[in-house]
Parts: C-alpha cells; structure tokens; sequence
C-alpha cells in the first residue's frame, strides 16, 4: 500500500491537527462505558478495609525535583553512576545505598545478599520507583528492606539524553536513530554489567515494568549468556503482547502510525515528548480541579479508569515527570507490534521511490524460550496498555514461569502500578514477599557494598 508524501505545511498542519483530533473523539465516544457508578461504589467499600495511609507528605516541589534530589530530601542515599554503553550513548545510573537518619527511621545499609536493578516505562523515568513517596514507592520499599537498589534510565530520557559523539539536538537525527530493541541489547546489558562489576555480586534481582520488562526478553532473546547473570525477573504488567490494547487514543495512533511517523522523520521530529519544565506549571492549572479534568481523562483512556486509585496530587507531581522522552522509532516499533500482534524486530518504512513508502514487511521475532530465568508476572484486571490476556500469554510462553500474580483490586489500571493509592498493599508487599523468597536462596556475594 503506498502513500502520497505530504508537504511540509501539510505536515505541520497534520501534526498540529492530530492532538486535538484525538482528544475530541475521545470526548464523543465517553458516554458508553463499560462500567456504571454502583460498579465503584460497591468497591470503595470493599478497598476502604485495605487503604494504605494517605499521600500525606508529598509536596506539589516534587513534580520539579530530579529523581536523586526525591531521593536525597526523603532521607536516603543517593549515587549517581554514568554508564557508556558499547555504542556511545551515556546513561543516568541511581543507586538508593540505604536510609540515612534525616529520614525519620533509624539509617540503614543494604544486607540482602544480591543487589536489585530496576527499569522504567515507556516514557517514564526511574522516577517510577520512588514518585509515591516513602513507605510506599517500590525504590523506598526495598531499601527498607535491606536491597541495595539501582534504577537505569534508558537512552533518550531526561537522564540519559547525551551520547559520546551524537548531540540529541542537532537536526541530522543520529542520537534518535533507536528503538526499545537498542535499549535492550545495549542500555539494560550495559547497566548490568555495571551493577554487578560495582557490587561485586556474581547475580542480580531484575524488576522491570511495561517496556522495563520487554527490553530484558530483547536482551535474552540476542544474548541468551545474560539469563546467568540474574536471580529472578519480577515483570509487573509486562509489555511483550500487547495486541488487545484498549485505549482509544493509543489505537488511533497505531492506526495512523505509518504516515504520521513518516511525516514527523521529514520534519526532522525524532524525539517524542521530551520532558519540559514549563509543562509542569501548565499541568499544574489544568489538573487543579478535582472534579472531571482533561488529565484523568486522558489517563483513563490511556492506562485505564479506576478514580478510587487516583490522587489528584500525586497525579500532578506525576505529570511533573512524565513524559521524560522517547525516539519516534520507539514509539512505531510498538505500534508494529501491537498492530501485527508479534514479538518482532522493528522493520523500518520502505519509500516507494516517488516521495511515498510501503508498510513495513514482518520482521523476525524475538526468542522468548531462550529467556530461562525465573519470570512472576503482575497483572491489573482492568488494564488498558497491557490487557490481561496479554500478560497470561506472555505466561504461558516463557520457559520458566515461576508465578503469576493478579492484582486483587479488579479495576487495577497500567498507571495504577505506579500511582495507585493502595499499590504498596496490592502490589509491592506481595512484590517483596517474592524477591524474600529469591534472595534468601541466592548466595551470598561478598561485594563491596
Ligand atoms: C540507524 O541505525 C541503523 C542500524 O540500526 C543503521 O543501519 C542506519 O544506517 C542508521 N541510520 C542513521 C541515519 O544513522
Ligand atoms: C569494573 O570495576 C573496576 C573497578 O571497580 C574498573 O576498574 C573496571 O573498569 C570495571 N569494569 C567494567 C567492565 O566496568
Ligand atoms: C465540580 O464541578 C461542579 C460543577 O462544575 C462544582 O459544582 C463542584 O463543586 C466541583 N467539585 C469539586 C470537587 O471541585
Ligand atoms: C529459540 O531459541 C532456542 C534456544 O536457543 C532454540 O532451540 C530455537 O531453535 C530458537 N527458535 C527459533 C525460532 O529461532
């Protein structure tokens, strides 16, 4: 199927269009939804039993910090690493090395016998692991529990925006020339080699969420060695299938992906997103009300609608860090597979030779068998990004399932994994009973911790 090239007012305008567009029709088709209020009502009562303590001691600040000032005002110890990966991109690498008194308990050092490494979403941040705040965020949780805790940022975010040679903003488009298959084979292989070579640890705990659990499978499936150097795989809502997808907004885009990316790569527009600090005010007045905002609106459709986990705070610091940058690649090799339902390479837009192209042939897939760590997989019932079945067939095709764990709240969304109220009961305390088990098995690593 060829398509006519636009030109590049038609590009602007298609682009400046295209927003706009996807908000409005989601706006018309929101009355028929899937579930009514006594739905909810009925829950609240039941989740009212379970409620982790509120969001009490977040500060609006927190949107503007970075990562390590979060980790350094809430009392615990922060290293900051740079990593150089095989093909020159340089990444942010943080280390939580404990709780330090100013944290309001007594100081900690990591004891467990093998570090944690941890990798963010799509357009997040290892701002992930530690948003919610203490005594809650996974980050806070495992340094809590004696892990010694380190947490990548892969190529292309707010972090990790700089390469050895390649400048992220010079028009020729080198540094974005990468998709999630480069933050896999490159990015994660790199970060834990880094680990283990500054731990002195033999293996390592991975957890990963979304794209932080599919760029491991990536790294498996090319360089199967690595299933060695780690303990276990804790793949909360992991992004491997993710055909069912439900979001409107995000089907859209995966419906008009092909000439949409191949007007953005004429434009020169190779960076999706970028975190920017003037969005945070602006989020800031148009997530204010508590009542029905564009913000959940978009979450909802996005991630999934569950309000009795949503704080409007906590979404609002959120939103302070997130987006934190994507390539334009990264985003049409998810829109491949979510569009052909395979785990496959990214094949890339074919010109017809008369300013047009073709749509992409099948790519050859991932190897998930070679994948033969132990992998428990956390899902939400009620998630939009990476719908159940998803997640329980991704399941069914790893070699070495060694638990699969449904959230018990069954309105449980993909943002939920990350901001729920109530995540550290319905997630990281079950989360923590299974990286126990793991670690108690693991040799001790005499490292230099
Ligand atoms: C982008 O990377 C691919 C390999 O992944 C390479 O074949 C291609 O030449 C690169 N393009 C540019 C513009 O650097
Ligand atoms: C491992 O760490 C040592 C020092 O601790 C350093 O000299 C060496 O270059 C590191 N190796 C890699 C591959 O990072
Ligand atoms: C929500 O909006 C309605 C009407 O716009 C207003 O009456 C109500 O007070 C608002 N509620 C909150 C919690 O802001
Ligand atoms: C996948 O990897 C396994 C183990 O390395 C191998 O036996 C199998 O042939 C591979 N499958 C494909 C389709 O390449």
């Amino acid at each position: 199927m060829a398509h006519r090239q636009l030109s590049l007012p038609q590009q602007r305008l298609l682009l400046l269009l295209v927003f706009p567009m996807l908000l409005s029709a989601h706006y018309y088709q929101k009355h028929p939804r899937r579930y009514d209020s006594n739905e909810y009502d009925e829950d609240e009562s039941v989740q009212k039993v379970e409620e982790d303590p509120p969001f009490s001691n977040l500060q609006e600040e927190d949107a503007y910090l970075t990562v390590p000032q979060l980790v350094w005002k809430y009392g615990y110890e922060i290293e900051i690493h740079e990593v150089q990966t095989e093909d020159g991109y340089l990444l942010d690498l943080y280390r939580i090395a404990g709780r330090r008194a100013a944290s309001g308990q007594p100081p900690l050092r990591p004891h467990r016998n093998a570090p944690i490494f941890l990798m963010h979403s799509l357009l997040s941040s290892c701002a992930d692991w530690v948003l919610m705040g203490p005594g809650r965020a996974l980050g806070y949780l495992l340094a809590d529990a004696g892990f010694d805790v380190w947490m990548g940022n892969a190529r292309g975010t707010r972090y990790s925006r700089k390469h050895l040679h390649h400048d992220p903003d010079a028009r020729a488009g080198e540094f974005w020339n990468f998709s999630w298959h480069e933050i896999g084979l490159y990015d994660v292989r790199a970060l834990i080699d880094h680990v283990l070579n500054a731990t002195g640890a033999a293996r390592l705990h991975y957890g990963g969420f979304s794209q932080g659990t599919m760029v491991l499978f990536v790294l498996l499936s090319e360089r199967p060695e690595y299933s060695a150097k780690l303990i276990d795989m804790q793949a909360i809502s992991p992004s491997v299938y993710m055909y069912r997808l439900e979001g409107r907004i995000v089907r859209t885009f995966v419906t008009l992906a092909d000439p949409l990316v191949a007007a953005l790569d004429a434009a020169g527009r190779r960076e999706i997103l970028p975190n920017r600090r003037f969005i945070a005010p602006l989020v800031k007045i148009v997530c204010a009300d508590g009542n029905v905002t564009v913000c959940r609106e978009l979450l909802y459709d996005v991630a999934g609608r569950n309000p009795a986990q949503v704080d409007d705070r906590m979404l609002r610091i959120f939103l302070g860090h997130f987006p934190a940058g994507a390539s334009l690649r990264q985003l049409h090799h998810f829109s491949q597979i979510i569009r052909t339902a395979r785990f496959a390479k990214y094949s890339p837009l074919r010109s017809t030779g008369r300013g047009g192209f073709h749509a992409s042939p099948p790519a050859p897939l991932y190897n998930l068998t070679r994948a033969t760590v132990p992998v428990v997989v956390y899902y939400g019932l009620n998630d939009h990004v990476i719908n159940y079945r998803d997640a329980l067939q991704l399941a069914d095709e790893v070699p070495n399932l060694a638990a699969v764990h449904q959230i018990a709240d069954r309105h449980f969304t993909h943002s939920d994994f990350i901001l729920a109220k109530n995540s550290a009961r319905l997630l990281n305390s079950i989360l923590l009973q299974e990286l126990d088990q793991y670690d108690r098995r693991a040799p001790r690593t005499s490292g230099n911790v």
